[in-house]
């Protein structure tokens, strides 16, 4: 009796205090989604296949950790109400793909839903948070997306942190990826709650264009770029605002996909593949293992960038980084190549939010090609450059000591 009463105090304490798992996600999150590319076309060879190919194409070892299982694996609950994957598409069951993940030395993550139904109509977790949070520890999940699809009146904050304090319970850390679209500004709250939002409706693979459906619009990278610049300072470490998951190597030009990447990782956003990662072109793998950018994202201080100046289509873009470094992208994003002239020295740019000044004409940077890989002078000289339509120039600068 006593161990009883000991077991509901515990329980009661750890709803009470529930909270979510701090120190995740202290850079942006990095892996793979199957939604981008294979939409409910999910099954375990698949994710087998992805988890790979993560290998075989260095992106583990570059920093990409988590493949994420999105809408469809679902197949039912049992009586009992549990939740369970569709037997056809996951024969082994998840428990068995989560093992074979992590042997890869990768994480394993899945998608559920805030809502009655998911986006594609399967079973969600209103009213299962606690059952699911249980299922999913059980599974060895490291990584939860919550969608917010069928969610009628819901409240966000209250049900994503219903399900926060389901996870706490369950007692497995997970990364919690809070995804309505940004309609219920949860850069706001979001931080009690998960490690990510979502800030907009959905990507899809195009540059500067919207898509229309019947009640939601796709956005193209610069729509959503647009929309990032007013909420910088919601984002942080444990914290992030996420633009939505990667579109390179689904149809963009090589162009297209290098300004694409480049402005997430300036966003400091999270940097979450969604290609085909078994037939990856040299071109996309270029892209996504360019060590250089991702450590732009992945700065410790977590300080996503801000547009200096937008002069008609060209923005410069700047984001400081540790150790007195600044990344600077130069992004084209009219339809005609541009050639671009800027004075370092006749900048002096400070960034509001963080005070970091940077300020060529007091002290020298050395200036590196994150694209070209070389170092390329000093800001002594003026930078100059010819840039393509829907490209970027992206630079690091180091201060000289
Ligand atoms: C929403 C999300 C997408 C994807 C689909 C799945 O649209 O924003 O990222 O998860 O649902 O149905």
């Amino acid at each position: 009796m006593k161990k009883v009463t000991l077991l509901v105090v515990l329980l009661l304490c750890a709803t009470i205090y529930a909270q979510k798992f701090e120190g995740l996600a202290k850079t942006p999150p990095m892996g793979w989604n199957s939604w981008n590319r294979f939409r409910c076309d999910v099954n375990e060879k698949l994710i087998r296949e992805a988890a790979q190919a993560m290998v075989s194409s260095g992106m583990r070892d570059a920093g990409y950790v988590y493949i994420n299982i999105d809408d469809c694996w679902h197949g039912g609950r049992d009586s009992l109400g549990f939740v369970y994957p569709d037997s056809a598409r996951f024969p082994s069951g998840m428990k068995a793909l989560a093992d074979y993940v992590h042997s890869l030395g990768l994480k394993f993550g899945i998608y559920t839903d805030a809502g009655w139904q998911t986006c594609a109509g399967k079973p969600a977790s209103r009213g299962y948070e606690y059952q699911d949070a249980i299922m999913y520890a059980k599974w060895g999940v490291d990584y939860v997306k919550d969608d917010f699809c069928f969610a009628d009146s819901l409240s966000a904050i209250g049900s994503y942190s219903t399900m926060r304090n389901a996870f706490y319970s369950a007692g497995r850390p997970v990364v919690f990826s809070l995804c309505e679209g940004g309609d219920h500004k949860p850069w706001l709250w979001g931080k009690e709650v998960g490690h990510l939002w979502r800030t907009t409706c959905d990507i899809y693979a195009a540059f500067d264009s919207l898509e229309y459906h019947n009640n939601w619009n796709a956005l193209g990278v610069l729509r959503i770029i647009n929309l990032q610049k007013s909420i910088r300072q919601y984002s942080g470490p444990d914290h992030w605002n996420d633009p939505d998951m990667l579109e390179v190597g689904n149809g963009m030009s090589v162009n297209e996909d290098r300004a694409h990447f480049s402005m997430w990782c300036m966003l400091a956003a999270p940097l979450i593949s969604g290609n085909d990662l078994f037939h990856m072109s040299k071109e996309t793998s270029e892209i996504l293992n360019n060590k250089d950018a991702i450590a732009v994202d992945q700065d410790t201080l977590g300080i996503s960038g801000f547009a200096y100046s937008e002069n008609g289509p060209i923005e410069v873009w700047m984001k400081p980084l540790a150790a007195g470094d600044w990344a600077v992208c130069f992004l084209n994003s009219g339809r005609e190549t541009k050639e671009v002239n800027f004075s370092w020295k006749g900048n002096i740019v400070t960034d509001t939010l963080t005070n970091r000044v940077l300020n060529p004409g007091k002290d020298k940077y050395t200036i590196m090609d994150l694209w070209k890989h070389k170092e390329t002078g000093t800001t002594d000289k003026d930078f100059s450059a010819v840039i393509p339509s829907h490209d970027v120039v992206m630079l690091r600068l180091s201060l000289k000591k």
